[in-house]
């Protein structure tokens, strides 16, 4: 089949990569795949297989040298290429597919909860991948601010999302905490920040202006412990969103955040815990759902082994949601 330029666009903007890195890919499995058929070619050779052997002998060579050996040797190639850490998320894509585990990963079942509620007829659920919708190259990005209170690993996990989606744009980072790690990422990654301050944020013009010259359009709580005020969600409405390690409404409100609400759930019995994405309101993780997914708790498991899960979860799912919300949006 010939790929059209169209599709090979739509490829090369599903992985996120530039034209240059795009053609070295192409290049890898071109060479990958004459290069399992050569190997393949030798084996058969070597062992002394010939068009007389049972056939069922020589489909089981292939098929082997097509599932585990095609895999060894892109990874080789990759390497070679310097492409190998595309490539290993590749394959961990496949392993993963095939039910093989993966050194170093954390283990979750992981299942997305129907979503009851949803506000603005917006449901990440019914929205499919999304690449058609987005921005073009041509567009100005969407702007958008995250506020944080933490070590701001989601915040990372945004920004590294989108360095490689450049039609949403981080702009903007803002903490009520003058030391908190999401301030040196911002510092790493030269995105401006505000550290902002209790009594204008509640009592003052709550930072709009700020927001509002920036370009700011969506805003996105990732591990914000205030509340948000009233004047910030009236002027950006429907376009403030926070992530929650728990399944609201469970587990959520004032006080219940990091090893608080993994210690709760461990203590309650639980037997699954999860992530909600949700719009923003004036209380503490309340808000119309948007989205759910959800891990098993194992018997035994301490709050700290269902931290990490957590967090692979919303690492996971929080940027695609982002995206998936911005672009739906009519970008
Ligand atoms: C995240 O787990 C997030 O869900 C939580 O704060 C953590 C921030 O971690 N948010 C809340 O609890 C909101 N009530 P991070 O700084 O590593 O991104």
């Amino acid at each position: 089949m010939i790929l059209q330029p169209i599709m090979l666009k739509r490829l090369q903007t599903k992985w996120g990569v530039n034209t240059t890195q795009f053609i070295i890919i192409m290049c890898v499995f071109a060479i990958t795949g004459t290069t399992t058929a050569w190997i393949t070619k030798v084996i058969t050779e070597w062992v002394g297989f010939t068009s007389d052997t049972y056939w069922l002998w020589r489909w089981m060579l292939r098929l082997a040298m097509l599932i585990f050996g095609y895999q060894v040797i892109l990874l080789s190639v990759a390497f070679l290429f310097g492409q190998f850490p595309f490539f290993w998320q590749y394959e961990k894509k496949i392993l993963k597919r095939m039910g093989i585990p993966i050194p170093g990963e954390v283990k979750i079942s992981e299942t997305k909860l129907p979503i009851a509620k949803t506000h603005d007829s917006i449901n990440v659920h019914e929205i499919t991948a999304g690449s058609d919708l987005r921005a073009t190259d041509a567009q100005e990005p969407v702007y958008i601010a995250l506020f944080a209170s933490g070590a701001g690993s989601n915040a990372r996990a945004i920004i590294d999302y989108f360095r490689k989606r450049p039609f949403v744009k981080v702009a903007l980072i803002i903490s009520n905490k003058p030391q908190a790690g999401v301030l040196d990422i911002a510092t790493k990654e030269n995105i401006p920040t505000i550290t902002i301050a209790k009594e204008r944020f509640f009592k003052g013009d709550s930072y709009i202006p700020d927001l509002k010259s920036g370009k700011i359009q969506w805003i996105i709580l990732a591990g914000f412990l205030w509340k948000v005020p009233a004047a910030l969600i009236e002027a950006f409405p429907g376009k403030i969103i926070n992530i929650h390690p728990a399944l609201l409404p469970n587990y959520g409100g004032k006080g219940m955040y990091g090893h608080f609400v993994h210690e709760a759930v461990i203590a309650a019995g639980e037997q699954k815990s999860g992530i909600t994405i949700h719009y923003v309101d004036e209380l503490f993780d309340h808000g119309a759902h948007i989205f759910q997914a959800y891990c098993d708790i194992e018997p035994g498991e301490t709050p700290e082994m269902l931290a990490k899960k957590i967090q692979v979860l919303e690492h996971r799912h929080y940027p695609e949601v982002i995206e998936r919300l911005i672009t739906n949006a009519g970008v």
